[in-house]
């Protein structure tokens, strides 16, 4: 029995369409969760900025007495994983893999577009793992930076979302693709909006429910699983402003948030620096 909690961090709220699948896969695991608002968005950041902040949450979490930790961000899942994998005591779990192996499967032509921030693009991280499994599929990356900012904004689901999702989609459907990876955790928020543009034809692959199943194996297999017939307890806490974060947070997760605590970006600069 291992009563440790389990870390999962995003650059914001996007990370809580994988925890949401994490609290319902393992409804009896403790979980604290770290957004990372000050410094939001990630994606048009340079990879090695993402792989810097991504060390520093990490490793916080790691001193927070994590037993394992969820990167739900593809930007930081692009950037770090391999780093993180090597740098923490405890196992890291990213996003990526899982979305690229259902491509594979889901497609029929063989052709797959992909949404994703401007650094998971730049990252070439879906290319790489999509054609180690088949390398005659087509992969089309369209880069969304308007995405992230709408769905975190005041009006997620508004006719400014509808339109850069349009924007996106135009290309991908031009080009026939029958399956769209949304490699970004904060792209599910909009799902019915994607659907909908992309029409019912088209395989949408997200990985919340893989990566949940992953966190729950990976637990199973290193023999750190709480006891089955507790109830578990999540916690929260951001670098941005914990009352937006509450609020949108509760929005999207659709299941009670308490309180959220504050944490400082120097705290999180500090832990690596140390
Ligand atoms: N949700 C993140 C991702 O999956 C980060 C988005 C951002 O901060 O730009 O890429």
């Amino acid at each position: 029995m291992d009563t440790r909690p389990i870390g999962v961090f995003d650059s914001g709220a996007g990370g809580l369409t994988v925890l949401h699948e994490c609290l319902v896969t393992l409804p009896h695991e403790d979980f604290v969760y770290l957004g990372d608002g000050a410094r939001l968005p990630y994606g048009p950041r340079p990879l090695e900025e993402i792989r810097r902040f991504a060390a520093e949450i990490a490793r916080f979490l790691e001193g927070q007495g994590v037993k394992l930790v969820v990167a739900a961000c593809n930007s930081a899942t692009a950037a770090a994983l391999p780093d993180l994998q090597r740098a923490l005591s405890v196992p890291v779990v990213g996003v990526i893999q899982p979305e690229a192996l259902a491509a594979v499967r889901a497609t029929r032509n063989r052709r797959v577009g992909l949404l994703a921030t401007e650094a998971t693009v730049a990252s070439g991280r879906y290319e790489a793992l999509i054609w180690t499994l088949d390398a005659g599929v087509t992969v089309m990356p369209v880069a969304c930076p308007k995405l992230v900012p709408l769905i975190e904004g005041d009006d997620p689901f508004g006719a400014a979302t509808v339109d850069a999702v349009r924007e996106a989609a135009a290309p991908l459907k031009a080009a026939g693709v029958d399956t769209v990876v949304l490699g970004c955790t904060h792209y599910p928020l909009i799902r019915p909006i994607l659907q909908r543009v992309f029409g019912r034809d088209v395989t949408l692959v997200f990985s919340a429910d893989e990566t949940a199943r992953e966190v729950s194996e990976t637990l199973a297999r290193k023999a750190i699983e709480n006891d089955p017939r507790r109830e578990g307890t999540y916690r929260f806490l951001t670098t941005g402003d914990p009352v937006a974060f509450r609020e949108m947070g509760s929005r999207f997760l659709q299941l009670p948030i308490a309180d959220v605590e504050h944490v400082e970006v120097a705290r999180l600069e500090s832990v690596v620096a140390a």
